[in-house]
């Protein structure tokens, strides 16, 4: 296949691949970005089984569809609160296939004797280095999110010097690997630290922190694609892997605003450890009066009221309440009643994980409002329904100076007239701190579990 023809083909499955990731920033064309993401990919690796000396069809067919089958099953059977632990499994196993195919050509040149030239030693130490540390660190944070080990930090005297020794010495191996690839001890050591650093590196960071991490452990993965792009002098790589590397960070960075937090503190804050102290502290405290409601008190509120605001938080991805929520808001909606969702951009425990619940349950996609645009909009509106959130609506992020989300953007419902939270307890969310919302004035709790206390709102407001 003439080489003009490869790379063209890469060229279009490039720019497939950035029409997708600018698709996908809008939930209307979504389903688009992924279709056309997905194209970019197909061509891509048709490309490559065309283009490159494939030793053997039998083997990549083989794996290709044992692979497929295990992430069809995978994709079809998890469920959506455990998804941030999916994306881990996936980064580590990119960053993982990035180091093999990286190691692979240094240990192939060492067999045949060709020479490793130019950026090739670079990039394959680059891509072993990261794409180790992406692999277990990706598989620590698999294994907080789904409570194989405890999600809490772990810590320990002179941790920060441990991990900055072992730093240097994987960046001082790895400079030996890039002088003299045929240096194997050094490239070992390279993995072995590597691998070591990833747990370390990863441990000391609560679990409740962790979709922070796996979006940075994405950027990493991305990074040893592309540096394994250059070991293999394959154009369609070092871009994806570019996108991945780019895309991840400013994910991350647009994470840590959200929640107020520089990186640092995400990485070496030890936050868990923290708050689960001040969590008992906090939970204890008292406040004041809480005013509790049944659906059928509430339902007469929501019945005389114009403007309705959801707030989704974690708690509607627990009960899977959304589907009962797109019932109610439809039915409010159809007695004239204006119905808005406010969509925090931390809501929940992963990014977007609101928006593609909703989504999932047919809410329009107008209704769904930016931070940013509803807050001017609370003080004109006669009920804010908070389902499952704590967090995100908590006024101490506005007004407590010493609170541990003091400075955190948060969704201003109790400026609302009226505001419902529907949540099974007076137990704190993700922070671990008491939430002064719950004691305001304006403020009825719904006690039970978001699903069925919606169930039954919807009943008691038809039957109003
Ligand atoms: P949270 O503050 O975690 O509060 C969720 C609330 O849902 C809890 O207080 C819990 O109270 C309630 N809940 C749990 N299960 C429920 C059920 N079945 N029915 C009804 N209520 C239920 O959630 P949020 O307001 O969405 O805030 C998200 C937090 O996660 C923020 O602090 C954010 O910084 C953090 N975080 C988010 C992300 C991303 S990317 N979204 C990443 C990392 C961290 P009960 O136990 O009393 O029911």
């Amino acid at each position: 296949m003439s080489p003009t023809i490869i790379q063209s083909a890469y060229l279009v499955a490039a720019i497939l691949f950035i029409l997708g990731l600018r698709n996908l920033s809008s939930p209307k064309t979504a389903v688009r970005g992924n279709q056309l993401a997905a194209t970019g990919m197909l061509i891509a690796i048709v490309a490559t089984m065309v283009d490159q000396s494939i030793i053997s069809y039998t083997t990549i067919l083989a794996g290709m569809v044992v692979g497929a089958a295990i992430g069809a099953v995978l994709a079809l059977r998890i469920e959506m609160t455990a998804m941030p632990q999916m994306v881990a499994l996936l980064n580590g196993f990119g960053g993982a296939a990035s180091a093999l195919v990286a190691s692979a050509e240094l240990l192939g040149a060492g067999e045949t004797g060709a020479s490793l030239e130019g950026i090739v030693p670079f990039a394959i130490a680059a891509s072993v280095l990261i794409g180790s540390v992406t692999l277990t660190g990706s598989l620590v944070a698999f294994a907080k999110l789904q409570e194989l080990v405890g999600g809490a930090a772990v810590t320990y005297p002179g941790q920060q010097f441990v991990n900055g020794a072992l730093g240097l010495a994987v960046l001082g191996l790895a400079g030996m690997v890039m002088m003299d690839p045929g240096n194997l001890n050094a490239f070992y050591g390279v993995i072995a630290i590597a691998l070591l650093l990833g747990v370390l590196l990863v441990i000391p960071i609560g679990g409740a922190d962790m979709p922070v991490v796996i979006s940075l452990l994405n950027s990493y993965s991305g990074l040893a694609a592309c540096a394994t792009g250059f070991v293999l002098d394959n154009s369609t790589l070092v871009v994806s892997g570019s996108l991945v590397g780019a895309s991840g960070l400013i994910l991350t960075q647009i994470m840590c605003v959200a929640m107020n937090r520089s990186l640092g503190n995400v990485l070496f804050g030890a936050f868990g450890a923290a708050s689960e102290e001040g969590a008992a502290a906090a939970a204890g405290q008292d406040q004041g009066n809480v005013v509790a409601y049944t659906p059928d008190d509430a339902a007469v509120i929501f019945s005389n009221a114009s403007s309705v605001i959801v707030v989704p938080g974690y708690g509607m991805a627990v009960a899977q309440a959304q589907h009962a929520v797109r019932e109610l808001t439809d039915s409010l909606a159809d007695a004239g009643i204006d119905v808005k969702f406010a969509i925090h951009p931390v809501a929940g425990r992963m990014p977007g994980h609101m928006n593609v619940l909703l989504a999932e349950a047919d809410v329009p996609y107008d209704r769904l409002v930016e931070m940013d645009d509803i807050n001017p909009l609370f003080p004109e509106t006669d009920v804010a329904l908070v389902l499952g959130a704590n967090d995100v609506v908590n006024p101490s992020a506005r007004e407590e100076k010493g609170s541990p989300i003091y400075g955190m953007p948060i969704l201003n419902v109790d400026q609302a007239e009226h505001v419902f939270v529907i949540k099974r307890s007076m137990n704190p969310g993700f922070a671990g701190i008491q939430n002064p919302l719950f004691f305001k004035d304006n403020t009825m709790m719904i006690f039970g579990d978001a699903k069925k206390v919606v169930i039954s709102l919807s009943e008691a407001v038809r039957n109003y």
